[in-house]
């Protein structure tokens, strides 16, 4: 079981590149099947996530190279209509498949995304957006989803929660389907607009994202060969703004977009943080000791980004005051807690609220990471902690962020990786 093993206490300094965002990867690697040709895609990230979505692609008949940072996929040849049930279990999103498989194949076969670790998961918004564009989908026992749709009809769709991977799956389907497709009630995340700029530089006709209403005219025609640059991941670059409040450090953070964080650069500056920002840097520097946040509620785009509660929570444990936090997005998503709380962190859970009373110091502990961003939190707290601090199962760590032990040391950590 790899591991990462931190010697807390020290002030990070320097500064750090962002990579590609993993939430607006995934969706546009499954937008190359729209185009039947080649898609050049830079500042990919080096994440299990992606590898798996690759690995999907692959079986799908598509040709994929990797270099670096650039990955070009070749979807002209599909020679398969269903998803692999061991990569599907390996990445629920996987789930973004439907879409972009309906739209190409009219066929697609995957098996029911389980809960993960931090909730049932749902995809109810997914399949009543799909079947209302005509797809026929059939919630099969044995845990398989058949769906084909000889024909999918733009429609109106109201979406009764901004669900990220329902907007994006209805947006993919819609391309080639006859007519108009309105998403009402549509995710506003960044990545969406990542996504629909994608599109349109295929020559989809895609527009409203960010607004709330999205258009798709459907088309006939074939959609074109593509380069394109993924935007910065701003749940990395929150993470890294956090390690630096919590050690009372000095960061400068590279090829970010600041207005991706407006939510978190607040609730940082709320913390006693001085930060400074022009338009693809921020400029980070924490106070001796944080103040704690009266309240932090996670929502959909613009609001709080839930990714970023676990990260938030890790500092608010050694914040002079209380703090509270609202999980207004999932259900589970408080297994860092228990953790933390070996690590002397005073943390009192009533469902979706955390009542969090600072403390002067934690202390470093052996914790177990049990999901992508909890394992971030844990990394985080042990930054700050007194002694030594040995986080485990970071496979969870290595899905969203891209070398993350290289990079905490860059800026000066005690940190070190044993696989
Ligand atoms: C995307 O997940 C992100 N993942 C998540 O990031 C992120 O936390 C989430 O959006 C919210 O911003 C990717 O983009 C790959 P949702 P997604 O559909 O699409 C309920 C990370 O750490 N819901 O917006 O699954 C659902 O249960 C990951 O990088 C339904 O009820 O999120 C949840 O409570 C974690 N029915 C809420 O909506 C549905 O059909 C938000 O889910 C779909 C969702």
């Amino acid at each position: 079981m790899s591991k990462i093993i931190i010697n807390g206490g020290r002030k990070l300094k320097g500064e750090i590149s962002v990579e590609g965002s993993k939430n607006a990867i995934l969706p546009i690697l499954a937008a190359t099947l729209l185009n039947s040709g080649r898609s050049v895609i830079r500042n990919c990230p080096k994440l299990k996530d992606v590898e798996v979505t690759l690995r999907i692609l692959m079986k799908l008949g598509c040709k994929v190279e990797v270099d670096k940072d650039t990955v070009m996929v070749d979807s002209s040849n599909i020679t398969s209509t269903e998803i692999p049930v061991d990569l599907a279990a390996e990445m629920r999103s996987s789930i973004i498949f439907m879409g972009p498989m309906l739209a190409r194949c009219g066929r697609v076969v995957i098996s029911f995304p389980g809960g993960c670790e931090i909730g049932p998961r749902p995809i109810d918004l997914h399949l009543k957006g799909l079947r209302s564009m005509g797809a026929n989908i059939l919630d099969v026992q044995g845990g398989f989803i058949y769906c084909n749709a000889d024909h999918l009809k733009g429609t109106e769709i109201h979406l009764s929660y901004p669900s990220v991977g329902a907007t994006e799956n209805i947006m993919l389907a819609s391309v080639f389907a006859e007519g108009e497709t309105y998403i009402h009630n549509a995710a506003k995340e960044p990545e969406i607009t990542d996504l629909q700029n994608f599109l349109r530089a295929m020559g989809a006709d895609v527009s409203g994202a960010g607004s709330g209403i999205i258009c798709v005219k459907g088309t006939a025609q074939k959609l074109k060969d593509v380069e394109y640059t993924i935007m910065p991941d701003r749940i990395v670059a929150g993470t890294y703004m956090v390690a630096a409040a919590i050690t009372g450090g000095e960061v400068t953070l590279n090829n970010v977009m600041p207005e991706h964080l407006s939510a978190v650069i607040s609730a940082l500056s709320e913390a006693g943080c001085t930060i400074k920002n022009d338009e693809n840097h921020i400029y980070i520097c924490g106070p001796d000791r944080n103040e704690a946040v009266d309240i932090i509620r996670t929502l959909p785009y613009p609001g709080f980004p839930t990714d970023m509660q676990a990260p938030f929570v890790s500092l608010l444990t050694v914040c002079r005051g209380t703090s509270i936090v609202v999980e207004t997005v999932f259900e589970n998503r408080y297994k860092h807690v228990d953790e933390l709380m070996r690590m002397g962190a005073n943390i009192t859970l009533e469902g979706r609220i955390a009542v969090i009373k600072g403390v002067d110091k934690l202390n470093g502990a052996v914790v177990y990471a049990r999901d992508l961003r909890g394992a971030a939190a844990l990394a985080i707290a042990g930054l700050a902690a007194k002694g030594e601090t040995v986080v485990l199962d970071i496979k969870h760590l290595d899905r969203g962020y891209e070398n993350m032990e290289v990079k905490l040391a860059q800026l000066g950590a005690l940190i070190r990786r044993q696989d």
